[in-house]
């Protein structure tokens, strides 16, 4: 992946890194509870024949399990390499490569190039970019009528949690960080763009909502 981003380009390194053991966790034990939540909002909004765009789709099972229910096509954008590869190759494990494009980059980026979808999913990606505001702008621009994203909580165990990633990112001298941005503010830009608040759930850590736009 070319870029001038050094965050991307240490997130790249990082997630690729850890890319075999997403899918292999995925195999083991299915949904963490997090997504459970993101699917039963999912549910509730209806995304049967929706074209999909997943932005940090890691290792894809999501989007794929998204396609085995019904979805008409999907879309993965992440900037880690090996996410990419372990996505491509699960879908075709899957039998579902003709149903699943696959894109490597910033969605920052990239996002002028990418098609639009009735359905975006952010699950655990706004906490790793800086720019909570152009992130969600861009991906809210993408987006005809369902918006569902997992983010992080803003409580103190989880900044103090965050703290030590941080901690462990300067030791292993990586430029990457993760970031805890306000429900509040995430939430007003969300509906200023005309979706309304259809779920919320939680657990310790993570904060999952689902907006839909209501149709005219
Ligand atoms: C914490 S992981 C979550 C992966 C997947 N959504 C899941 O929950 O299994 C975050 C993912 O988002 C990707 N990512 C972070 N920022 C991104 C960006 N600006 N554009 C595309 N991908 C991004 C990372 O490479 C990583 O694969």
């Amino acid at each position: 992946m070319n870029c001038c981003c050094p965050h991307a380009n240490s997130a790249n390194r990082l997630f690729s890194f850890f890319a075999g053991s997403y899918r292999k966790r995925f195999e083991k034990k299915g949904f963490e509870p997090s997504q459970q939540q993101l699917l039963e909002g999912l549910e509730q909004a209806g995304y049967k024949d929706a074209k999909i765009l997943e932005i940090g789709s890691g290792v894809g099972h999501l989007h794929q399990t998204l396609l085995e229910r019904g979805a008409a096509s999907a879309v993965g954008v992440d900037l880690a390499s090996r996410m990419i590869a372990e996505a491509r190759q699960w879908a075709e494990e899957r039998k579902l490569t003709d149903k699943t494009d696959y894109v490597e980059g910033d969605f920052m980026e990239i996002s002028e190039s990418l098609r639009d979808a009735e359905v975006t999913v952010l699950d655990k990606v706004v906490c790793c970019y800086p720019d909570a505001d152009g992130l969600i702008h861009s991906s809210l621009s993408k987006t005809s009528r369902v918006y569902a994203l997992t983010y992080p909580r803003d409580r103190w165990y989880v900044r103090t949690m965050m703290g030590f990633v941080v901690f462990a990112m300067k030791i292993m001298r990586s430029d990457f960080r993760p970031y805890v941005h306000s429900p509040v503010h995430i939430e007003n830009w969300i509906t200023a763009a005309g979706f309304d608040k259809l779920y919320q759930n939680h657990n310790l850590v993570w904060l999952t909502q689902v907006y839909v736009k209501p149709s005219i």
